[in-house]
């Protein structure tokens, strides 16, 4: 049986916890050449022999351009172009308005906006025409939550990204879309609600609030990111797919 990304050349940064790692695994599993980046280098290791297949580790921040050549540069040691950049890595603590440093918002704003910036453009030298890119922002690019203001403000910026480098990109055909998770169980999460028990407790308040009933899993994120990526998404250009159960519907 035929693959959907069969010799495909795919890029995942923060590819390895979560939801990065879950869309690591589904690419490699349909064929992809895969490109996983992360800042722990022991993460990094983990993650490679769990996805398996066609994969390789780029120990990078992509808050910061010289990390970024870098994972471009091993890119091309091996390949002549990319076929989808899955812009992911990303996160956030929670700051209510009133505490937030200048610590807090340039972490935050360079994980997410610029990483995300410049991931993409740096991609575009070897992305190929009719190429497809997925960004990761969140639920929280429409919605509002206690303490979350600096990070929902970079997830609104990443939607806005899709929404303009449509245009950038029109005359190479290139798709640009982004995807929205809910909550979704990661470390990422589990960590952002204060780990152990009180990590259960809130993610199970918020599955209360959830029209499933539950909070999600990384490998239905995946699912989402790869069919976006895919050519079945062919005329979907733009949008933010929300995968989050209904929350941000309601
Ligand atoms: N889980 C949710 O409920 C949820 C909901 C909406 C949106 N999201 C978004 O989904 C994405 C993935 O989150 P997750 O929940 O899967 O979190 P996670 O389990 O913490 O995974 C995050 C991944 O990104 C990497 N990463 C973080 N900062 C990085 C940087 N500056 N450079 C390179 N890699 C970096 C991490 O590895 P290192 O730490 O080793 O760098 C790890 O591989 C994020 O953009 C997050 O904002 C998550």
């Amino acid at each position: 049986m035929s693959r959907k990304f069969e010799n495909k050349v795919v890029i995942v940064t923060g590819g390895t916890s979560g939801i990065g790692l879950a869309t690591a695994k589904a690419f490699s599993q349909e064929g992809a050449a895969v490109f996983i980046t992360g800042r722990r280098r022991e993460a990094l290791d983990a993650a490679i022999r769990q996805i398996g297949g066609r994969v390789k580790g780029v120990q990078a921040d992509m808050s910061k351009l010289v990390d970024i050549d870098r994972l471009y540069d091993a890119v091309q040691q091996e390949h002549s172009h990319i076929d989808v950049v899955f812009a992911n890595a990303g996160g956030g603590e929670m700051v209510p308005l009133g505490a937030i440093t200048e610590e807090h918002y340039q972490k935050t704003f360079d994980t997410n906006v610029k990483g995300t910036l410049f991931t993409v453009q740096k991609a575009l030298l070897l992305l190929r025409d009719g190429g497809s890119i997925v960004l990761t922002s969140s639920t929280t690019s429409i919605s509002g939550t206690p303490a979350f203001s600096v990070y929902s403000a970079t997830k609104a910026a990443v939607r806005n990204f899709a929404r303009n480098w449509i245009l950038d990109l029109k005359d190479r055909h290139i798709r640009v879309n982004a995807i929205s998770p809910g909550v979704t169980e990661t470390a990422g999460l589990n960590e952002l609600f204060g780990n152990g028990e009180s990590a259960e407790n809130t993610k199970n308040y918020l599955a209360s609030l959830i029209p499933a009933g539950r909070v999600g899993q990384p490998e239905e994120i995946a699912k989402a990111v790869l069919f976006l990526a895919s050519d079945d998404a062919s005329f979907i250009n733009g949008i933010e797919l929300f995968v989050d159960g209904g929350h941000a519907q309601i």
